[in-house]
């Protein structure tokens, strides 16, 4: 199944928004916190709840809890036509309690399907790991994880982007998987790549996010989109080899063997199993 890679828009962009309906089906991120200065939210408020509509689905990274803006955000933004909520800097399960609630009331207000807005936690600060596991378990509208690493770098006063990958945010980004498959969510994805003109850094950084079990990257230019969904999308090798896996054993299921070599290899239950995952683009 091809992975997509959503695209951030500055909110306050008013020449990247008049891009959306050219960018026709590409999943967008329309941005309120970062790329948008102080002074300039209430009005990128207004051009992203402009550019939601019902026939154009985006998802909407509001403010975080600490900033004072989530609530006129939400309030702004939950509509028809608005895929999710991204709350970036994640890191108090009362205030993830209350940013869903706030989601709810809105949703009922407006008559959209109550759920139907999907919330996706943005994991980018020391607080945030610790409280992972309280965090995975607040509401069933959360989604998944992403890790940014940005902010991440900025709390610990580590370098990013570096060559080499730094040992603590790869712990932390491992916390992250399993974290989120305990809690029976969806995989993780992974922040933005800040050096957009560096496919080569890129594509290094996406590679080991899917190695470690992330299933799609942020993408903050044009130009790392098709980057990033073809390094998590299952590659023809790895297709070929596992519905040979797949052949092979079932051939040999039949025939009353669970345990066959194929090039090598053993081949038994989890192997086939996991074969079978990556046909059907589950992770
Ligand atoms: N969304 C929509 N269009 C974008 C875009 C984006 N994120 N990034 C670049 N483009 C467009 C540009 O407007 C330009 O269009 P044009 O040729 O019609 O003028 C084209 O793609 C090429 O852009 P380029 O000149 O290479 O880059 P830039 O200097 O215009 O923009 C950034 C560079 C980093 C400022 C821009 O990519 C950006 O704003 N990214 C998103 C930042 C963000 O949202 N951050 C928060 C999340 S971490
Ligand atoms: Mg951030």
């Amino acid at each position: 199944m091809a992975v997509r890679a959503m695209l951030y828009v500055p909110g306050n962009s008013e020449s990247k928004l008049a891009k959306l309906v050219s960018f026709a089906d590409q999943p967008i991120i329309l941005d309120l916190e970062d790329s948008v200065p102080t002074d300039a939210k209430a009005r990128a408020r207004e051009l992203v709840a402009a550019s939601l509509s019902p026939d154009l689905v985006h998802s909407v990274r509001i403010n975080g809890y600490a900033s004072g803006h989530w609530f006129d955000d939400l309030d702004a933004v939950v509509q028809p036509g608005l895929r999710s909520i991204i709350l970036p800097k994640a890191e108090s399960a009362s205030a993830l309690e209350e940013v869903d609630s706030t989601i709810a009331r809105f949703e009922l207000e407006r008559e959209l399907a109550p759920g139907s807005v999907r919330l996706i936690a943005v994991i980018e600060t020391a607080r945030g790991m610790t409280q992972l596991t309280e965090l995975a378990h607040v509401t069933p509208r959360l989604e998944r994880f992403c890790f940014g690493g940005g902010d991440f770098a900025l709390d610990l006063g580590l370098t990013w982007p570096e060559s080499e990958p730094n040992p603590t945010v790869l712990a932390a980004k491992a916390q992250l998987v399993l974290v989120s498959r305990s809690a029976g969510l969806l995989a993780p994805e992974d922040g933005a790549y800040p050096a957009y003109r560096d496919s080569e850094g890129l594509e290094r950084e996406a590679l080991l996010a899917r190695r470690m079990g992330f299933v799609s990257k942020h993408a903050i230019h044009p130009g790392q989109i098709e980057i990033i969904e073809r390094v998590f999308s299952p590659s023809e090798v790895e297709l070929t080899r596992a519905r040979r896996i797949i052949e092979a054993f079932e051939r040999a299921e039949h025939l009353g063997s669970a345990a066959i070599g194929l090039d090598g290899e053993l081949i038994d239950y989890p192997v086939v199993l996991r074969a079978r995952q990556v046909i059907d683009g589950a992770n």
